[in-house]
Parts: structure tokens; sequence; C-alpha cells
């Protein structure tokens, strides 16, 4: 969702299985019209669960307004999945024979100017293009799953790919909040398949030689080198792992180490009977009778956890998700998407009470209180401007001073509904204030008032906002001049105070 004047208006899919339905609820949740293709009489089934895992994912992933969702139309035929699109996506089994049949239909049967991309995992796609129309706009997009939520889609061009399909086919990736990775040179398996794949192999020997079950392997990558990968992949690691002398003082250290018989790497163990068996057996054990629905679920739960961590740190995939949040908040504007309450508060943010949030009380613990006022706070900074390009002229606000009453429980689950009252504003200050109802009772929750500061970034101090800023404020608080003072706010926190009478 990078940029949405170059995302494709319409996709067509061929193929809904694990990937084939992970890029449906890609595209669809970035507003893109899907027309899919799929000879299973379950795959209808499939997709719309597909989606709304989706769906609840990305509504944990970011409080940005998404778009409008596309529209998704199945059909019973290739030519009438490709027909009018802008993009095909192949995600048929990995077959070579199967696939290449398929794309030449495909090829024959889509708009010229339209790109026919495979989901492939390691097909080589020169030998993919042979006997397709138009060679010059089929090229690889390989993703990972779930498609909905990892970012990286590699991309690799076959010997007739024109360098322009490149280029389009990347851009219309990016702009459904992708981060496509070009693969210079066509090689089985790419570059991310390769790196598991030897991987995948080390793990088959360890349980093959008894050294370690599926549950000990996935123990020895989740609990440490895996943490690490998400953010700094494995040449930075093992840089930082140098110390000081860097990437150098590692090679002195661990090259030697290359020599030992630390891996099996080339050697493929015998898939035998005996070797399957123990593998499903101690697979089974592990998911400890867990169905894949719920598995999937938690698996998702954590991706949106790293993501959601790494966007805080701008680092590696969270560069994505802070970019494409970036844009979703440009896209819909600096109007104010709700209309405001009855009373003329705003109504700008809305949230669940998630699991997570709850403390040992099981109630919403209290940091989170905070979390949601930020967010609204946020919500009606952009509702009056304040957004990339002011933000990166070196101006914002900064809140200086917050009083939270917490006055109702939050169970996980609630939806949390804000109004917003401006209470007062000048050239340089803005005072706030958030009441917290629960949606289903109208119960008050908690308030929240605070004041912020207009800040010049650059020279380190207050100034300012500027006239446009300042005039929407004017308009907010001329649409509010009859609201009354609301209970509590200008409150001190008052108490017991040592050496008081
Ligand atoms: N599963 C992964 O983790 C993963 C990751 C990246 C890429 N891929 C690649 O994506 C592709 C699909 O893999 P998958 O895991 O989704 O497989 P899958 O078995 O889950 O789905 C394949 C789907 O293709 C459908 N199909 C069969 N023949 C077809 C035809 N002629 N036309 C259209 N659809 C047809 C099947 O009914 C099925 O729903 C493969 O090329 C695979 O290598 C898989």
């Amino acid at each position: 969702m990078a940029d949405a004047s170059v995302a494709p208006r319409s996709v067509g899919l061929l193929g809904a299985g694990v990937i084939g339905g992970g890029w449906a609820a890609r595209f669809l949740l970035a507003g893109v019209d899907v027309r899919l293709y799929d000879p299973s009489p379950t795959a209808a089934e499939a997709v719309s669960g597909t989606v709304e895992r989706a769906r609840r994912a990305w509504r944990r992933l970011t409080l940005a307004p998404l778009p409008p969702e596309g529209t998704l139309t199945l059909v019973d035929s290739v030519e009438e999945a490709v027909a009018g699109v802008d993009l095909v996506q192949e995600s048929a089994p990995e077959r070579e024979d199967l696939k290449r049949a398929l794309l030449a239909q495909a090829g024959s049967a889509a708009p010229a100017g339209a790109i026919i991309a495979t989901s492939t995992s390691g097909l080589l796609p020169t030998r993919l293009a042979d006997g397709m129309d138009g060679p010059e706009r089929f090229v690889v997009g390989h993703p990972f799953n779930p498609v909905y939520l990892l970012p990286l889609v590699e991309v690799c061009a076959a010997r007739e790919t024109a360098p322009d399909t490149v280029q389009r086919v990347t851009a219309m990736y990016r702009a459904v909040a992708m981060r496509p990775l070009i693969v210079r040179h066509e090689v089985d398996g790419f570059i991310a398949d390769r790196l598991l794949e030897a991987l995948w192999r080390e793990a088959l020997w360890l349980v093959a030689d008894d050294v370690a079950t599926v549950e000990e392997v996935d123990d020895a990558i989740r609990y440490g080198a895996g943490l690490r990968w998400a953010a700094m992949g494995t040449f930075l690691t093992y840089r930082l792992a140098g110390g000081d002398a860097g990437m150098r003082h590692f090679m002195a250290q661990f090259g030697p180490a290359l020599q030992l018989p630390w891996t099996h790497l080339t050697d493929v163990p015998e898939l035998s009977d005996e070797l399957l068996d123990k593998l499903v057996a101690q697979s089974d054990d592990q998911a400890g009778g867990r169905p894949i629905a719920e598995l999937e679920r938690i698996r998702d739960d954590c991706l949106v956890a790293v993501l959601r961590g790494l966007r805080g740190t701008g680092f590696a995939a969270g560069e994505v998700l802070a970019l494409t949040e970036r844009e979703l908040y440009e896209r819909a504007g600096s109007r104010i998407g709700r209309p405001p309450l009855p009373d003329g508060r705003l109504r700008l943010h809305e949230t669940l009470v998630e699991p997570g949030w709850i403390d040992y009380n099981g109630h919403m613990t209290e940091h989170r209180y905070l979390e949601v006022m930020a967010d609204s706070t946020d919500a009606f900074l952009r509702a009056i401007g304040i957004l990339g390009p002011y933000i990166d002229s070196g101006h914002s606000y900064f809140t200086v001073e917050t009083h939270i009453r917490h006055l109702g429980e939050a169970r996980a689950g609630d939806r949390i509904v804000v109004a917003t009252q401006l209470l007062g504003h000048d050239e340089k200050r803005l005072h706030l204030f958030h009441e917290l109802r629960r949606d289903e009772d109208d119960a008050l929750i908690a308030t929240g008032e605070h004041m912020l500061l207009h800040v010049d970034r650059s020279a380190g101090k207050t100034a300012p906002t500027a006239p446009e800023i300042l005039a929407a404020l004017t308009d907010i608080s001329a649409a509010q001049r009859e609201l009354p003072w609301p209970e509590g706010a200008g409150n001190q926190v008052r108490g017991p105070r040592v050496g008081a009478a």
C-alpha cells in the first residue's frame, strides 16, 4: 500500500490453496478486486476462511484506516479469471508441467498489458515460460506463508522477461504493502528457499539421526537465532558476533569451524517410511492435538506482535509497516472520517481490548489506557493535518502533561469508543480531553486530559503552528463552543499529602 496509484485495479488468481488464498486476502484488504479460479469444490470456503483470518490479523496489526475492501469474484475458468485484469498470479501445485500449461493458457487469454506472475517456490522461470504468448510479461513473484502478513516477495525474471515487467510488478507488490526482493540470477530455489532448504535438510538429519526431536529442533530456533533473524538476518547478526572488529574477526574465529563436520548439508536423508512415521508422530506430539486453525491463529498473533514490535524500531519488516501506515493515513487524508457525536465532540478513535492488555486483576492494565489516549490524540493530530509531509518539515506536537482518571473496568474483547473535545488552543498550545466509553453499554471507562506544545524539532523548541493547522483548530473550537466543560477536566490528583495538617 505504498503508492495506491500503481496498485493493480484487479488481479486474476489461479489456484486458491494456502498461497492463492493468502494472495486473495492481501489484495482484497488492499482494496484490489480479485477474480479467482480453482477447480476444487472446497476452494471458496477455504478462501473465505483465509480472508477472515487476514481481516482479524490486520485489525490487530494497525489502527490505520484500510481502504474499502476489493470485491472477490469466483469464476469457473482460467479465461474468466484473467479477463480484464492487470496482474495474473498463478499459485497452482508445484508441478512444472501443470504450471507451464496453465501459464500458457493464462498468457493467451489475459489482456496484452497484463503481467503474468507465478508463485513457484523454486522452479526456473525460463522453463515455465516455455510456450507462453508474450513471455516478456512473465515473472516469478514468490511470496511467503501467510501471504497476507509477511511482506517479502521474491521477484525473478525469466530469460525473455522485459525489465519493464520487473519494474511494474515490483511497484504493484509494493502498493499492497509488500517488500519485493529482486533475485538477479535465475537459480533453483531463488534466495530464500535455498537458505530454508539448507536449514530444513539439516533439521531432517537431526531427527533422522535421533539427535533431536522435531520440537527440540524448533526450540533451538525460536528461543535464539529465530528472534535475531527477524531483525538482522544472518550476516548482520554475525557481524555483531565478531565484536568491534566485525566480520573479519568473526571469520577468523569461526571460519576454521567450516572445516569441521558441523553439517550434512549436501547429503539428503533418505525419506524412508520409518523417517516419515517418526516425523509425523513427533509433529503430532508437538502440536498436542491443537487443530491447524488454532495454530494459524497463534502464528498470526505472534507475527503481528513481531511486526508491531519492529515497527517501533523502524528496522527490517518494521520499516515496511511504518511506511504502509504512513501511506494509509495520508490516503485517508486529514478529513475527519466519522461524523461527530450528536453533542459535537469528535469520534476519531475506537479500539478493541486485546487479551494481552489484561492484567492479573482481569481488566485492562494501566498503561493501555494511556496507549488508547495517545492513539486518540494521534487521530486528532491527523485530523487537523499533522501528517507525513508536515512532520517531515520538522514540525509536530509533543505531549507535555497528561491526567488520566480510571473510572470503570474494560475487559478483553470490549470495544472502546473515544469522544474527543478540544478544551482550548492558541498558536503553540493544544488542550485536549478524551472520554473512553464501552460501546456495548456506554459505560464510562476513563477520561484523559492532555496538554500539547507545538514544536520545531530542528530548532529544538516550541514554535507557532502553521496557519492552516491553526485554522483547522479554530473550526473545531467553533463547532464545540457550546459544549460544557467536562466533569473532571482541570482536576489535580487529590489525596493525602506528607506533612499536610
Ligand atoms: N505453501 C507454501 O508455504 C508456499 C510458499 C510460497 C510459494 N508456494 C508455491 O505456491 C504454489 C501453491 O502452493 P500451495 O501451498 O498454495 O498449494 P496448495 O496445494 O495449498 O494449493 C494449490 C491449489 O491449486 C489448485 N489447483 C490445482 N490444479 C489447478 C489448476 N489447473 N488451475 C488452478 N488451480 C489449480 C488446487 O485445487 C489447490 O487449491 C506452489 O507453486 C508452491 O510452490 C507455496
